[in-house]
């Protein structure tokens, strides 16, 4: 068995959607655009890049995480569930619970067409006993099997706090749906950044080799080579900080200079200093997001974290649903 063990299904209008939400966010009073545009092939390798980084130490910590925890959560998953991901990107994480928890079928998500499809690819190559149902889809809007075998139990793992990007309101939304997706014997296994120092925070995504200011930027480039947009890239900088108040990173691109600037024919006015908000990345307390999890109908079972206390994993129970 190879190649033939992945269906894929694409349920993600993508030029339109994006065209349609920059224009908006540009427009708006105060310009946004939505950090699920990031990852087009070339933001997809940055964010790789910036897992390795050093001072980006979420990725190492989860793993961590997982890598010893590993026999506990395969117990409490058990064998033969559907294992959904959402946000799947390279789909290395899950690789550390696969061969435990053998399950039924791997259903990997993601907004990224191609990098999910060589994910997917790499995946069989190396499991090919394991049977993969691959989705382009914008979970953010809502999460819709394409395959669900009746009476499996469905697990969803949620790596790298990519639930961070979410607004309070709305990961509740989210983690409703996903609790919806999952009832009735289901379970979420998700990955959660914690709050923490200040400077760590900021160094996280400050990173010295620029790898985050290149990935920031590489919005105006899509924007530029899939919009018909003509953005300088030298004329905005990466601008990232901890808003401790609201317990999140944010992301901007600030203009060096006013300027106006074309996209598929409209021109949008910066004065300098005026920022385009790309990303919140928010950071929870431990206690503080198992009360969400609560909220959203789920019952936290177990929470881990790493010697440091920098990152959490949980695991919730849809049961009760
Ligand atoms: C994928 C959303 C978890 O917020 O840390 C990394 C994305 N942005 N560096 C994060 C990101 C800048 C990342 N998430």
């Amino acid at each position: 068995m190879t190649a033939c063990a992945i269906r894929f299904y694409d349920y993600f209008p993508a030029v339109d959607s994006f065209r349609a939400e920059v224009l908006e966010g540009l427009g708006a009073h105060t310009k946004r655009i939505a950090p699920k545009f990031f990852y087009d092939a070339c933001g997809s390798q940055l964010f790789e890049a910036i897992c390795d980084l050093p001072e980006y130490y979420l990725t190492r910590a989860e793993t961590k995480i997982l890598t010893t925890h590993a026999p506990e959560i395969s117990r409490l998953i058990g064998p033969g569930c559907l294992l959904i991901e959402l946000g799947s990107g390279n789909s290395r994480k899950v690789r550390l619970l696969l061969e435990a928890l053998q399950p039924t079928a791997y259903l990997p998500m993601d907004i990224s067409r191609d990098h999910l499809r060589h994910a997917a690819h790499l995946l069989v190559t190396d499991y090919p006993w394991l049977e993969v149902h691959a989705t382009c889809i914008d979970y953010s809007r809502r999460i819709d099997l394409p395959y669900c075998p009746e009476g499996t139990r469905k697990i969803a793992f949620f790596p790298g706090s990519s639930i961070g990007n979410f607004e309070p309101d709305d990961a509740l939304a989210f983690l409703r749906d996903v609790a919806r997706v999952l009832q009735t014997n289901g379970a979420l296994l998700i990955g959660v950044d914690l709050k923490k120092d200040t400077g760590v925070l900021h160094a996280a995504y400050n990173d010295s080799r620029g790898i985050t200011a290149k990935f920031n930027l590489n919005l105006l480039a899509r924007i530029n080579r899939e919009l018909d947009g003509r953005f300088m890239l030298d004329n905005f900088e990466h601008l990232a900080f901890y808003n401790e108040a609201r317990g999140r990173i944010e992301m901007h691109l600030a203009s060096r200079c006013q300027q106006a600037v074309l996209v598929g024919g409209q021109r949008f006015q910066f004065a300098q200093g005026e920022t385009v908000h790309t990303e919140n990345s928010y950071k929870y307390g431990l206690e503080e997001f198992r009360d969400l999890a609560r909220q959203a109908g789920f019952e936290p079972l177990r929470a881990w974290s790493d010697d440091q206390g920098l990152f959490s994993v949980h695991y919730l129970d849809a049961r009760s649903v």
